[in-house]
């Protein structure tokens, strides 16, 4: 399990943020007892209701797609979207949520390309996007080659917290061609803000210096440990980028690309 380090600004259980633009986030653990998110309805729900208060309006839900095939797994997980959507409104809470994945880099993923069976994240222009994790160490082997077979179907792959990634944080350099193949990059708020650690934090500010990531999200699975906040991250982007390239981040970007999920969201 990775070390998890006091946030440098906000805790995931302060008080209410009412931010200038809602947030949208494109990668959040909140369905129960289907992956390493919460364990429980009312922890799921509980989850949300955080989420809600932190200024999240929209959220894409990401559970994982690892080692097993993809197609009854997303039918299982639908029907529980579907009942969390029905808790939410019981609650009174205004905070949308649609179903995509976190699909690591595998043979299923590849396969689910193949039979059309992929969770999407979203649209970037014309083409669809998926949302890949590899492990913390490396990048795959034959990424690149991927890539490219991604992208002539009109995929764009948006990889999760490169900034995690050891070989990344040695050497940054390592994604650079793979961003002019067409990667797209989600940094976790909280890494940015230094939640993570110190060798996250500044593989992830130079990852945004560099003008290589899309999206801020904030990757919670509870309300401790990974917690559903996103301010703290977008204040740092703030300060790296200034404050109109911090909310493209956090609220236009992710919800251009969001948008098929959630009618009317980001044509602002
Ligand atoms: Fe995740």
């Amino acid at each position: 399990m990775r070390e998890r380090h006091a946030p440098t600004m906000l805790s995931g259980t302060s008080r209410a943020v009412a931010p200038l633009h809602p947030f949208v986030d494109l990668h959040l653990h909140a369905l129960p007892g289907v992956d390493n998110g919460p364990a429980s309805w009312s922890a799921a729900i509980e989850l949300c209701v955080q989420a809600a208060h932190n200024g999240i309006t929209h959220a894409v839900l990401t559970p994982h797609f690892r080692g097993k095939p993809y197609a009854e797994r997303v039918a299982r997980l639908s029907t529980r979207l579907i009942r969390l959507r029905e808790a939410l409104v019981d609650r009174g809470l205004a905070m949308e949520v649609a179903l995509a994945g976190e699909c690591r880099f595998d043979t299923f993923l590849h396969q689910a390309i193949q039979s059309g069976d992929l969770p999407w994240l979203g649209r970037w222009d014309e083409d669809y996007v998926v949302l890949i994790e590899f492990s913390d160490a490396r990048l795959p082997a034959k990424i690149g080659p991927a890539i490219e077979w991604m992208r002539a179907r009109r995929i764009r792959p948006m990889l999760a917290h490169p900034e995690r990634i050891r070989e990344v944080q040695a050497n940054i350099e390592v994604l650079a061609p793979l961003i002019a193949a067409g990667l797209l990059l989600q940094v976790d708020a909280d890494a940015l803000a230094g939640g993570c650690g110190p060798f996250a934090q500044e593989t992830a500010r130079v990852l945004l210096q560099r003008g290589w990531v899309q999206v801020l999200a904030s990757n919670a699975h509870d309300l401790v440990r990974q917690p559903p906040r996103i301010e703290p991250g977008r204040i740092a982007a703030a300060e790296l980028l200034g404050e109109a390239e911090s909310w493209q981040l956090v609220s236009q970007r992710p919800a251009r690309i969001a948008a098929m999920h959630f009618p009317g969201l980001g044509q602002a």
